[in-house]
C-alpha cells in the first residue's frame, strides 16, 4: 500500500523541490549525491567533519553527530526523506521522527538490528537462513568459560556485536594461545568455516514488493594483509551456488522487509554450502563496480527503491575488477595520489577519488574499477594498477 506521505515524496520530486537527507558524508554518501544530483534532488547531509566527501557536493552540509538524539532529530526535521550510508546512527530519534511522520528508509527497526551482529544472527538463525552456527557473548570470561565446558571449540571467530568495521572488531582463534586476543566486550562467537569463496548479492526492494538482484560479486582478499584485495564480477561460482547465493539473498531481503539496497555477504564453503555472513542495509564497497558496469549503479537503484520509483535493470554491461585506493603504511597528512597518469593510460580504468584531505594506513581514499570484456586481462590490469597507485603524504 502506498501512503500520502509516499505520494507527497514523489510530487515533490516532480516538482523538482525533493530534499533527501544523508547521514553521514563519507564516500557512500557522495556517490549517492552524485546520482541524486542528476535528478535535481535537493540533498542535504550530516557529518561531524565538514571536510567528509559528501560535504563539498551536497547541496547542504549540517554539522552533526550521527549518534546524538538532537543532531540526528533536528536534521530530520529539515527533509522530506532520510536515508543512510552507515549504520550506527541514534535510532531513538529515527523512531521519533517516523513517528512524527518522516519517511525513514531503511526503516529504523532494519538499522537497529543490522546495528548488531548478535541480533542480525538471531534474525538468520530465527528465519531458517543459512549462516555459521554461533553463541551470543556478555564478556570475555563467559568465552572462556564457554571454551572450558567444551561449549566452543577451536577454531572459532570472536566478532563484536557492534562497531566493527573492515575487518576491525573480528578475532580469528586459532587456538588456545590466541585467546589473548579474545575482547572483553559482548560479541558472536562463530565456527570458524573453511571458506573457499566469499561473495557478495546486493538485492534492492522498493515499496511495491519488486525486488531486484545484482549479479554476484567474488571478495578476493589478501591473506597477508586480511584486506580485501579485489572484487570481482560476475564472480567466478557453480550455476547452483550463484542460485543458492540469489535465493537466500531475496529471501532475506523480503524477510528483514528492507526497502532501499541491501548487500549481502557470504562465504561459500569447501562443500559447496552457501551461508551468508552478514548483512548492510546500504549502498555498499561490493556494489561500486555498478557505477559503469550494471546498467543501473547501486545508488540510483537505492533512490528508486527508497523514492517508490520503478527499479532499474541489473543487467551487466561488462565485466569487471574493482579495487580500493588505500593509504599506503608509514603515511599519515596531507593526501597526495602518485601513478595517477600511468593508470589512466590503461584502457578500460576508472579512477573515483574520495576528496579525504588526509591519508593514513589502509584508510579507504578512493576506488578504481576497470572495465574489459575479458575478466581474467581485467584482473591482471587490476594486479598491475594496485603495484602503480600509491597513496602518500
Ligand atoms: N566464521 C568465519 N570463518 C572464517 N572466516 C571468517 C568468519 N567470519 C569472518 N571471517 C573473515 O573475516 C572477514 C571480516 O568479517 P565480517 O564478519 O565480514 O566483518 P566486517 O564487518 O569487518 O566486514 C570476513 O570477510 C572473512 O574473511
Ligand atoms: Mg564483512
Amino acid at each position: 500500500m502506498l501512503g500520502s506521505n509516499s505520494q507527497k515524496l514523489l510530487e515533490n520530486f516532480f516538482k523538482s523541490q525533493l530534499k533527501l537527507g544523508i547521514i553521514a558524508g563519507g564516500q557512500l554518501g557522495k556517490m549517492l549525491i552524485q546520482e541524486a544530483s542528476k535528478w535535481d534532488i535537493t540533498t542535504y547531509v550530516m557529518d561531524t567533519d565538514e571536510r567528509c566527501p559528501a560535504g563539498k557536493i551536497a547541496s547542504y552540509f549540517v554539522k552533526g553527530d550521527l549518534k546524538d538524539f538532537d543532531d540526528v532529530y533536528r536534521f530530520g526535521k529539515l527533509v522530506d526523506i532520510l536515508t543512510f550510508e552507515i549504520e550506527s546512527v541514534n535510532i531513538l530519534a529515527l523512531k521519533k521522527l517516523k513517528e512524527e511522520g518522516l519517511i525513514v528508509l531503511p526503516d529504523p527497526g532494519v538499522i537497529e538490528l543490522i546495528q548488531d551482529k548478535g541480533l542480525q544472527k538471531d534474525f538468520l538463525k530465527k528465519n531458517n537462513i543459512p549462516t555459521p552456527d554461533f553463541k551470543i557473548f556478555n564478556s570475555k570470561d563467559e568465552i572462556f568459560q564457554a571454551i572450558r565446558s567444551g561449549q566452543i571449540k577451536y577454531p572459532f571467530v570472536q566478532k563484536l556485536r557492534k562497531g566493527g568495521y573492515d575487518g576491525r572488531g573480528v578475532f580469528i582463534i586459532e587456538k588456545e594461545s590466541d585467546m589473548k586476543e579474545i575482547v572483553d566486550l559482548p560479541s558472536v562467537v562463530e565456527e570458524k568455516v573453511e571458506i573457499k569463496k566469499e561473495v557478495a548479492v546486493i538485492v534492492a526492494r522498493n515499496e511495491k514488493g519488486e525486488i531486484k538482484n545484482y549479479p554476484l560479486v567474488e571478495m578476493v582478499f589478501d591473506p597477508k594483509a586480511n584486506l580485501l584485495d579485489k572484487l570481482i564480477c560476475p564472480a567466478n561460482v557453480s550455476e547452483k551456488e550463484n542460485k543458492k547465493a540469489v535465493e537466500v539473498a531475496t529471501r532475506v531481503v523480503e524477510k528483514l522487509d528492507v526497502i532501499g539496497v541491501l548487500a549481502i555477504e557470504f562465504f561459500i564453503d569447501k562443500e559447496g554450502n552457501v551461508l551468508v555472513n552478514e548483512m548492510a542495509p546500504r549502498p555498499h564497497n561490493s556494489g561500486h563496480h555498478t557505477i559503469e558496469s550494471v546498467q543501473t549503479s547501486q545508488f540510483e537503484q537505492h533512490l528508486r527503491a527508497i523514492l517508490g520509483l520503478p527499479l532499474g535493470s541489473t543487467e551487466l554491461i561488462i565485466p569487471s575488477v574493482m579495487v580500493n585506493i588505500l593509504g599506503e603504511e608509514g603515511y599519515v597528512g596531507e593526501v597526495r595520489y602518485e601513478g595517477i597518469e600511468k593508470a589512466l593510460s590503461i584502457n578500460g580504468v576508472k579512477i573515483h577519488l574520495y576528496g579525504k584531505k588526509i591519508t593514513k594506513p589502509y584508510r579507504k581514499m578512493g576506488h578504481i574499477t576497470i572495465l574489459d570484456k575479458d575478466i581474467n586481462s581485467a584482473i591482471e590490469k587490476a594486479d598491475l594498477i594496485k603495484k602503480t597507485i600509491r597513496v602518500i603524504s
